[in-house]
């Protein structure tokens, strides 16, 4: 690449992005410089309907003013303090989410991985100081082709190759069992209780595909792990802040888990925060010095979840996503009638996926994908031939069946 003058177009930023940084995700050809609400728009200056929202971290929609008016206004003032004092945002950010989602403490972190490492040392704790498990016994149940992050504890438990391979050796004592499987579970806890500290789920599987487990899974996991005196912890990283039409996923059934996981759009997608929530009977067992972060609870982090909640409330973003994610998987209902490319829609609120007609080894939902692109709307196909489809939650009625309209026409263009 020369470094005379040139036009900084897309190839040149791909080019530049291909030669200087590792190549550890396969983007699609798109280069973006600007978002604004449910759009955002290329180098070239073209705009596209935004349908991955960041994985889920932008909720808010981008540049959401009143995030940005917090976030500039604490930049100002005061970023970073560090937890070797006190500041003056933590407290009234902790009184403010504790509330809103009905629990006595928050640990806060940066990013979700760091959120259900955080979560996973907590139980483990909790286990040996309350539960009275024997040091270093431990388990912690998880699913299988679960998401939680890519720490290495994290993909010590994963079944995904691309996750772990050759990231070993592995952090013990996590037990996989099949996704949406209570007798599954209450078969690994009727033989091993108590030595069982903690099950762990995603309310929905987000990156495995989108994966919504039977109504009744969620009530019936948490009854389960009450029974047998186990946590039960809802990394609703992905799932969380109005995403599946409830403030968590989780409030689908009514459950109130026992450890909560949240990141993402906790901040709008404008700064990395994540949060651990427990009750105090729980959280007491983490005394100083023994976990933090120096990010963690800073001022700017702070401010920026406080202005991201308030939105979520006075927009009623569950609300939306609830009612829109309902009209969205009617129309895309419709559209499998007209077409064999698609076999089905499934998701809740605004968390959806669709299913492409082929092998998962199959490029058809990458070149779909691109195709989508060219036609003024960004997705990503998740775990082989599916395509995850997940929009602000600010995006209004008008635009999202603007939105049907382009993935109707691409897919017919597609053929079948
Ligand atoms: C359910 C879930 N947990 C944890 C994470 C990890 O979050 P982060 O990428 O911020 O570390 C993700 C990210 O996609 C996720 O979907």
């Amino acid at each position: 690449m020369s470094t005379a003058i040139q036009e900084k177009n897309s190839q040149y930023f791909i080019e530049l992005e291909n030669r200087y940084g590792a190549h550890n995700y396969h983007p699609l050809p798109v280069v973006l410089e600007k978002g604004e609400g449910v759009f955002v728009w290329d180098v070239e200056g073209k705009k596209y309907y935004d349908f991955l929202s960041a994985y889920s971290a932008v909720n808010q929609g981008h540049s959401h003013p009143k995030i940005v008016e917090a976030l500039v206004n604490q930049a100002k003032k005061l970023a970073l303090t560090s937890r070797a004092f006190y500041n003056s945002n933590l407290g009234e950010y902790e009184k403010k989410i504790t509330t809103l989602f009905g629990f006595d403490k928050v640990l806060p972190m940066n990013s979700g991985a760091e959120a259900v490492e955080t979560a996973v040392k907590l139980a483990r704790k909790w286990s040996y100081e309350v539960k009275g498990i024997s040091e270093n016994d431990a388990k912690i149940i998880v699913c299988e082709n679960n998401f939680h992050g890519r720490t290495t504890t994290i993909v010590s438990f994963s079944n995904d190759p691309d996750a772990n391979q050759n990231y070993g050796p592995f952090t013990p004592g996590f037990i996989k069992i099949p996704y949406n499987d209570l007798a599954a579970l209450e078969e690994i806890f009727k033989n091993d209780a108590k030595n069982i500290a903690a099950f762990l789920t995603e309310p929905i599987q987000g990156e495995a595909g989108v994966y919504v487990p039977d109504e009744g899974f969620l009530k019936g996991a948490s009854d389960l792990c009450k029974k047998y005196n186990v946590l039960f912890i809802a990394d609703e990283v992905q799932t969380g802040i109005a995403r599946t039409g409830r403030l968590i996923a989780c409030h689908h059934e009514d459950v109130q888990p026992d450890i909560l996981v949240l990141g993402k759009a906790l901040s709008g997608g404008m700064y990395p925060v994540s949060a651990v929530l427990a009750n105090d009977e729980i959280m007491k067992v983490i005394k100083p010095g023994q976990h933090g972060s120096t990010f963690g609870g800073n001022p700017l982090a702070c401010a920026v979840a406080v202005a991201a909640l308030d939105v979520v409330e006075e927009e009623k973003l569950s609300e939306r996503a609830e009612a829109l994610g309902q009209l969205f998987r009617s129309e895309i209902e419709k559209l499998i009638q007209k077409t064999s490319l698609i076999t089905k829609v499934r998701g809740k609120g605004l968390l959806n996926a669709i299913l492409i007609n082929d092998t998962p080894d199959s490029k058809t939902a990458w070149n779909l994908c691109v195709k989508l692109k060219e036609n003024g709307l960004l997705a990503k196909p998740t775990h082989g031939n599916i395509i995850r489809l997940a929009p602000p939650l600010v995006i209004t009625e008008e635009q999202l069946l603007d939105c049907v309209k382009i993935i109707e026409k691409t897919v017919l263009e597609f053929g079948n």
